[in-house]
């Protein structure tokens, strides 16, 4: 079936373009990034930050200042972010480059020498000078965790944390946020110990996705889904973020992390909050988190012997993918020839409270799976008496956010086959985002750059999300390493492992997206 929305624009462009361009300003601010030399300030924070520019969102006082140890200079800083901005940009964003080059300076300094954060202070006086920046920072640590807490007390010492005469000063921390419950608490702390929470910014790039964001559009901007949201109406919800990728380069952070601390704990929790939480008194920072981190509270913790029938993992092993062979996870480089750490894995949890609670959620991810897809799937329970197709039950409707990629909403139901039979099939009724909206739309980086700009903190982590994320993904870590049981497998370029349909319990499956 065709889209239910509007005709595209007939310019390609986003047909509410105009209406909603210009609504939000950024102060001016000098954005600090530790660790600029690395891989993610030319692959996603500087070509973020020239999509802005290029779309008008920039504040006219606006200067970066790359800090890290290695001995570059601002040139080279320079044609490192240009090549990056080429490679990795939105089009048309290094004529923004060139543009606004002179803005991007670079500061080579130890992360635990105090004393070049002082130097960093009288360079940021400088550019406030230069660039009218206005005292405000954002300092972005995009280190690897280990340098965090040199940095939190360094920035701290130097009284670069502190927020005098109207100046602002913010910082976004990247994740992985902690290992476990306690390293997250005690990263906290630090954090803490130099900033109050209202100045931190705990990324999740998976809140800067339109379709997440969308999420509470669709529950709370409508009538029609709000009152089936529940126990009474969805017999499951299937949450599902897939990778064709394998683990590459990343071996050995991936060994001490596995697919649960890489993107179940924050990734697919944070979308889980979403499609489970109360609707929220307003849209702001804290009452929508306020209702995310209820959603994480009724959610139990594990005991150890309850872990194996509530969770499935596994690893992927040698396998053809994309008609060559790929290479099993033990063999990737990085990666010990015995490793147990886990590179799909799969959950249970129930919310437990009157609106869910006998519902269950699963949530499941993995790397080397067939293609690359997330999705939420919200399974409506079937008809309380089958009048169609001699009682047989048919298939179940669905709700299906698709958020990425080919991002939309679906939903199926059941239609009379034309003719003079009572046949009843499935159908779709689709919304594409492409083709109802148009335009190239920007990447999560560039929505959570502008909102730590605009000191909105509501598409961020706050402390008590991440800490109950946390608390959960601990006791099934827990429960996993107390059974003498090893991983699962599965090939490479399959769905998973056998049986993983088996945590849905009976006449449940995962959906093959
Ligand atoms: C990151 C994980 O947070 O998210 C990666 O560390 C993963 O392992 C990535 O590949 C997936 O992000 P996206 O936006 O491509 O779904």
């Amino acid at each position: 079936m065709g889209t239910t929305t509007s005709p595209p624009p007939p310019s390609g462009g986003n047909p509410l373009g105009d209406e909603l361009r210009g609504a939000r300003h950024a102060q001016p601010c000098a954005v600090v990034i530790f660790g600029a030399t690395g891989d993610l300030t030319k692959r996603k924070l500087v070509p973020s930050l020239m999509g802005l520019a290029k779309d008008g969102l920039l504040p006219n006082g606006f200067a970066v200042l790359g800090f890290a140890r290695r001995e570059w200079t601002d040139e080279h800083f320079r044609a490192e972010l240009r090549d990056g901005v080429h490679q990795f940009g939105r089009s048309d964003t290094t004529a923004s480059f060139d543009r606004l080059a002179e803005r991007f300076e670079y500061h080579c300094a130890s992360f635990e020498d105090p004393a070049g954060y002082h130097a960093l202070k009288a360079r940021l006086d400088q550019l406030d000078a230069r660039f009218g920046t206005r005292g405000n920072r954002i300092f972005y640590l995009a280190t690897p965790p280990s340098s965090y807490s040199s940095i939190l007390a360094n920035l701290a010492a130097a009284g670069l944390s502190q927020e005098q005469d109207g100046r602002t000063a913010r910082v976004i921390v990247e994740k992985p946020f902690g290992r476990d419950l306690q390293s997250a608490v005690a990263l906290n702390d630090q954090v803490r110990a130099a900033f109050a929470e209202r100045q931190v910014f705990r990324i999740d790039h998976y809140l800067g996705k339109e379709t997440v964001q969308n999420i509470l559009a669709l529950r709370f901007a409508n009538g029609i889904f709000e009152p089936l949201w529940n126990e009474k109406f969805v017999d499951h919800v299937q949450i599902t973020v897939a990778e064709s990728i394998g683990v590459g380069g990343r071996g050995g952070y991936f060994e001490e992390s596995g697919i649960i601390r890489d993107m179940i704990q924050n990734h697919l929790m944070q979308v889980l909050t979403l499609i489970a939480m109360e609707p929220p008194a307003a849209l702001t920072a804290d009452a929508v988190r306020d209702e995310k981190v209820k959603v994480l509270k009724t959610i139990r913790s594990f005991a150890p012997h309850e872990v194996a029938a509530a969770t499935l993992r596994a690893q992927y092993t040698r396998g053809t993918f994309a008609g060559e062979e790929a290479l099993g996870y033990r063999e990737e480089e990085g990666v010990a020839a015995d490793s147990q750490t886990e590179t799909y894995a799969a959950v249970r949890l129930h919310v437990e409270n009157w609106r869910w609670s006998r519902t269950p959620f699963f949530l499941r991810s993995g790397k080397r799976l067939p293609r690359r897809v997330t999705e939420v799937a919200i399974q409506f329970k079937q008809p309380p008496h089958l009048l169609f197709e001699g009682g047989r039950p048919l298939q179940p409707n669905v709700l299906l956010l698709r958020i990425q990629p080919d991002e939309g909403v679906a939903m199926r139901f059941g239609a009379k086959v034309p003719g003079p039979d009572v046949r009843v099939r499935d159908v779709r009724m689709d919304f594409r985002y492409g083709t109802a909206f148009g335009g190239e739309s920007a990447d999560s980086y560039e929505r959570l750059l502008l909102d730590a700009m605009l000191g909105d903190g509501t598409l961020f982590a706050r402390r008590d999300e991440v800490e109950e994320a946390w608390r959960i993904v601990d006791s099934i870590v827990h429960g996993w390493r107390q059974s003498n049981e090893r991983p699962l497998e599965y090939e490479a370029g399959t769905w998973g492992p056998n049986g993983d349909d088996l945590l849905l319990g009976p006449g449940r499956a995962w959906r093959k997206p």
